[in-house]
């Protein structure tokens, strides 16, 4: 098939690439100049895995800018424009409603995809407005930053939401993903576990993204709130997670406890969901209550610190990650960068490292970055660890030691031994403390 895709983000790029390794051909349209020229010198725009090999591959994928070069004589459309967030929590769709406004226009009657992350209810009104002539179906991602790719050719689950009569082309556009029959490109091989093709009404599936999120997010929140009721019982939160995460009910992912939940994609998903169910007469108490959690998180962890660190003066702070998680460059919404804010609000000095973000323009000015934990930790008072980045657990406490001026080592991501800190001559203080002596 010819499919064209709206948008090359971490969702559009990687389902382009994805429907390339199935063998379909693929044009990619973005309204981006720079990110279109990029993209077709082979550049990975957004540092994932596997991208830049992918673009060499398939080095004769048209991106561009122009509509109708993108749209002309397809046979589907896949959407994957952004949706941000608006000043009251909404899901801003302009983009797409432009997009959807270019494709009718340009664009031959075809199916068109939303994989943008989209309040309930705007397939019908897509249906209803400007693709009248198509056939619209809801068809989101699921897949996580620095595993795009992965995500993208190994998903959990596929799932569309349209007519039965839309049921067909969406099998076809992924056969080769639910059959797992690609062709091995690289490390990139099929696998043995099938998903599965979970097919529904357009808003079931609609709400199914923004309920996934929500869940994982409430999960999020429920282990950092554990987490700081062992810490006030001085019970040891490691063994009540292994606990959880030993019953298949519960799983054992999403329970490393943190300074808090971010990215580009939870925030903006459960404030969106939280108004469009409001919108529709429902508080969702639950939600709104993981929102608030994970805020409450941030300030806990920057309360803790002011009081260790109370009566200093000239305080300075090595930040350890400025990514919103490990394995990504992405700064967008990050926790690390919330607490920086914090800190630079209360006068304190910021000397940032992170092994994935050189420059950021989500990382504040005052903001110094380094290019080694060690050149952060230089002078310091307190180092903070703010992304798990795994790098961060192998760091070499002793020298850590040696090169800071005081010695209260702030594990917000629960990945250092507490054991070792001490061992070290640090005072470890966390998301995660162990059960004190007596
Ligand atoms: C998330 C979802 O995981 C994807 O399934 C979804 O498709 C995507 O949003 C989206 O809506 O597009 P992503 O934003 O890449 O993916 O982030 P995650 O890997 O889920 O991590 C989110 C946050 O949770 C990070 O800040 C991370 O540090 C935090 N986290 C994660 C924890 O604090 N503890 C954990 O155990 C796991």
């Amino acid at each position: 098939m010819l499919i064209a895709v709206a948008g090359a983000g971490y969702v559009g790029l990687s389902s382009a690439l994805a429907f390339a390794v199935s063998g379909h051909d693929v044009r990619v349209f973005d309204r981006d100049h720079a990110r279109v020229d990029r993209l077709r010198r082979g550049e990975d725009p957004l540092a994932e895995p596997f991208v830049e090999e992918l673009l060499g591959t398939f080095s004769d994928m048209t991106f561009t800018t122009d509509p109708r070069a993108a749209f002309r004589g397809v046979d589907a459309v896949a959407v994957a424009v952004g949706t941000p967030t608006t000043s009251r929590g909404e899901a801003d769709i302009s983009q797409l409603l432009i997009v959807a406004d270019t494709v009718a226009r340009e664009a031959p009657q075809c199916h068109v995809l939303i994989r943008s992350t989209v309040p309930v209810g705007t397939g019908d009104r897509l249906r209803r407005e400007a693709l009248r002539r198509f056939r619209v179906v809801a068809n989101p991602e699921f897949l996580r930053e620095g595993h795009a790719i992965e995500d993208a050719l190994y998903p959990d689950r596929i799932v569309g939401g349209g007519d039965a009569e839309d049921e067909p082309l969406v099998r076809a556009l992924y056969e080769q993903i639910l059959e797992q029959r690609f062709p091995p490109r690289g490390a990139l091989v099929p696998r043995t576990a099938h998903p599965r093709l979970l097919w529904m009404d357009r808003r079931s599936a609609e709400l199914a993204k923004y309920a996934a999120n929500a869940f994982l997010v409430t999960k999020l929140s429920f282990v950092n709130e554990i987490a700081n009721v062992a810490a006030a019982v001085h019970a040891d939160i490691r063994a009540v997670t292994e606990v959880l995460a030993s019953d298949p009910r519960i799983g054992s992912a999403y329970l490393r406890p943190g300074i808090g939940w971010g990215g580009s994609c939870f925030p903006k998903d459960t404030r969106a969901l939280v108004a469009f169910a409001a919108e529709s007469g429902y508080e969702f108490t639950i939600l709104r209550a993981a929102i608030e959690q994970n805020n409450k998180q941030l300030l806990r962890t920057y309360e803790e610190l002011a009081t260790e660190l109370e009566g200093r003066v000239g305080v300075r702070i090595a930040l350890l990650g400025l990514a919103f998680k490990a394995g990504t460059a992405d700064c967008r919404d990050s926790r690390a960068i919330a607490l920086a804010e914090l800190f630079l609000t209360r006068g304190w000095e910021v000397h940032a490292f992170d092994p994935g973000v050189v420059s950021s323009p989500f990382v504040p000015p005052a903001v110094q970055v380094k290019r080694t934990a060690i050149e952060a930790a230089d002078g310091a008072d307190a180092v903070v660890i703010a992304t798990e980045w795994p790098s961060f657990a192998a760091l070499n406490l002793e020298e850590l030691r040696r090169v800071m001026r005081g010695n209260l080592v702030y594990d917000g991501r629960c990945i250092l031994e507490p054991d070792a800190v001490a061992a070290a001559g640090l005072r470890y203080r966390g998301v995660c403390p162990p059960i004190p002596n007596d």
